[in-house]
């Protein structure tokens, strides 16, 4: 079996997500009240910040995560034929969750390809480097993709004889509002196969004191990771953020049903982006918006698979269900 890593995002598509990088930023800065995508923060130590998040004993969507990938491994076995398969993880980060599973389908006897897909070359790397030294004599083969979440999915070879099971877990689908996760959910369908499966982490509507907490712990890891933001922004394109001039709350809005978290300009102050030929403006007090964690309900997720063209094969829950992760076969009708 083997253990390979192909980055993607060289030559043309590095130079194509750096202009996408730089035109979010753009639209980002001018709207108001200002606003910055999640995906801009993940560059290789926005990752590793991440994984810090994932540790936190507050955190729940991962430590829910983790309880339901050990609970309920057998279910998701149950759920794939004993034939040949393709595990495609979108935007795989460190992998830890899965590798559970990884782990309980090398001990069932399963064969399978794995596939990981990050746009952090870091995350991608150490991944397939821990799976070799994990599994080096498995049924699992390992092909490391550092791409875009689409460019990697057109690059895997097609092969009709595989069934190819796609997970999307830690409540990334949370970070995009509706009509974007719906987009994003019929786009994956349009690269998939009848009878392919995916797995979809989503965190569920709870009690608003739960969410305030998971999202602001007391150790500042989830400001280090907002703030992080602002170097990625300095580093990408020469800007002159000065991070200690800036500080970091989650909230949950009711009216948009997300856990949204602003940067905080501490006092009036310009900063200046090269890459940009811009100069933005900051007035003291004034909040950027820098994530967007949506929380779904059990219906909105039903709705989204049955309307975007799958059947809802199993939710697995957590035992306080504030979490779960969805799996769907593909239907074309
Ligand atoms: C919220 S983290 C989740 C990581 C991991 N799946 C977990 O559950 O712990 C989102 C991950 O998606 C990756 N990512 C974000 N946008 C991406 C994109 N457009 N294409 C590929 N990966 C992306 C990030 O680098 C990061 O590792």
């Amino acid at each position: 079996m083997s253990f390979e890593f192909h980055n993607l995002r060289s030559g043309l598509a590095t130079t194509s997500s750096d202009d996408q990088f730089a035109q979010a930023v753009l639209d980002g800065l001018s709207r108001n009240p200002k606003r910055l995508p999640s995906w801009l923060i993940y560059d290789d130590l926005g990752s590793e910040l991440f994984t810090d998040i994932t540790q936190l004993e507050g955190y729940h969507p991962a430590q829910c995560e983790f309880e339901i990938f050990e609970k309920h491994k057998q279910a998701v076995v149950d759920v794939l034929t004993k034939e040949p398969f393709r595990v495609i993880e979108l935007g795989a980060g460190d992998g830890r969750k899965t590798q559970i599973l990884l782990e309980h389908f090398i001990q069932s006897g399963l064969i399978f390809e794995y596939v990981p897909i990050d746009i952090s070359e870091g995350a991608v790397r150490n991944l397939v480097a821990e799976l070799e030294s994990q599994f080096p004599h498995s049924t699992m083969s390992v092909n490391g993709l550092a791409a875009d979440y689409f460019d990697g999915l057109q690059a895997i070879k097609e092969d009709s004889t595989l069934r190819n099971m796609v997970l999307f877990l830690g409540s990334t689908i949370g970070n995009m509002e509706l009509p974007a996760a719906e987009t994003f959910i019929r786009t994956l369908r349009e690269s998939l196969n009848e009878g392919d499966y995916v797995m979809i982490g989503f965190d569920l509507m709870k009690h608003p004191k739960t969410l305030y907490a998971a999202y602001n712990d007391a150790t500042g890891v989830f400001e280090t990771f907002n703030l992080h933001l602002l170097d990625v922004v300095n580093e990408k394109l020469g800007a002159n953020f000065k991070k200690d001039h800036y500080v970091q709350q989650g909230h949950y809005n009711p009216s948009t049903h997300a856990v949204e978290s602003y940067i905080y300009s501490t006092r009036e102050q310009v900063v200046f982006i090269e890459a940009l030929g811009r100069e933005f403006y900051f007035a003291a007090w004034e909040p950027m918006q820098a994530e967007h964690s949506y929380k779904y309900t059990q219906h909105e997720i039903e709705t989204l698979a049955t309307t975007c063209g799958y059947e809802i094969v199993k939710h697995l829950f957590d035992v306080n269900d504030h979490f779960v992760d969805s799996i769907w076969e593909v239907k074309r009708t």
